[in-house]
């Protein structure tokens, strides 16, 4: 009797650990969503204390769902070092574990042109600032740039850089920018999402699917764990 408390115990705190932690963040560096080919990037998939067990993967026009350090080099697994962009490195790239978990996803885009557009490649939220700064290839120095928001001029900017004060979801679309005898970057995507007030029902939905899975390891799991465990310790006493 006094084992199978044990038992319980030893089952409940599994269960506890086995449904508490599992969300990767996929971070990129630098951060932005557009590059020049031949320039260094680098990504990660991080967990809060470790990353093992994630696989990075991506998206392109010619592949899909390939993995880093088998299917294209730079790393293994959770991480991976691009050290010279190539344009078919351009896609959405994100982290899988392997219970099938996904991370946040992020678009990249390299460009054979000589315009990019910086702009952040992670959501940005409701009321923040975003920068978007308009950058040649050749040219170190500000250039006057203009900005475009869903193909509409929104405004030229002589020093190339646009400051979107206190964002809402409105602002959300595709950017782009141009500078005059460069040329005009690729389109990106800007994502806004809400304050952390408005994303209540998806904690409370993540607390419930916790809920469920911690139900679902005490009523299956733990009495099969049990009656095995038990069955193996009976086994072991009639040898003796
Ligand atoms: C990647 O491609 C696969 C296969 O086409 C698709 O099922 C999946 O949704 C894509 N993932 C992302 C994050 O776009
Ligand atoms: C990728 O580059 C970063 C920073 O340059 C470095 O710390 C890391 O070890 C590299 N990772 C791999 C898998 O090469
Ligand atoms: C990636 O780009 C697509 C449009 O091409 C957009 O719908 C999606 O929200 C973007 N994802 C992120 C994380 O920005
Ligand atoms: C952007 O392109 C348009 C159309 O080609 C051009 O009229 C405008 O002068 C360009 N803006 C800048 C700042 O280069």
């Amino acid at each position: 009797m006094e084992q199978t408390s044990l038992q319980w115990l030893i089952c409940l705190t599994t269960s506890l650990l086995c449904c508490t932690t599992d969300q990767a963040r996929l971070t990129v560096s630098p951060s932005r969503s557009q590059l020049f080919v031949a320039e260094f990037l680098s990504l990660r998939c991080e967990e809060d204390n470790n990353s093992a067990g994630w696989t990075l993967r991506r998206n392109t026009t010619k592949r899909q769902m390939t993995q880093c350090g088998v299917d294209w080099e730079g790393g293994a697994d959770s991480s991976c070092n691009i050290s010279l962009t190539a344009k078919w490195d351009s896609g959405v790239y994100w982290c899988d574990s392997r219970e099938g978990a996904t991370s946040n996803t992020i678009n990249i885009t390299v460009t054979g042109g000589l315009v990019i557009l910086q702009s952040p490649v992670l959501p940005v939220m409701e009321g923040h600032d975003i920068i978007l700064r308009c950058k040649t290839k050749t040219t170190p120095s500000h250039l006057p740039a203009g900005f475009y928001k869903d193909g509409s001029l929104i405004r030229t900017e002589p020093t190339g850089q646009m400051i979107i004060h206190h964002v809402s979801k409105s602002d959300e679309g595709f950017y782009r920018c141009n500078i005059s005898s460069h040329g005009e970057s690729p389109p990106s995507w800007i994502t806004v999402t809400g304050p952390p007030t408005t994303t209540a029902p998806s904690a409370t939905s993540s607390l419930l699917q916790f809920e469920l899975r911690l139900v679902f390891h005490l009523l299956v799991f733990c009495p099969y764990f049990i009656s095995t465990h038990g069955v193996f310790v009976s086994t072991q006493t009639h040898r003796k």
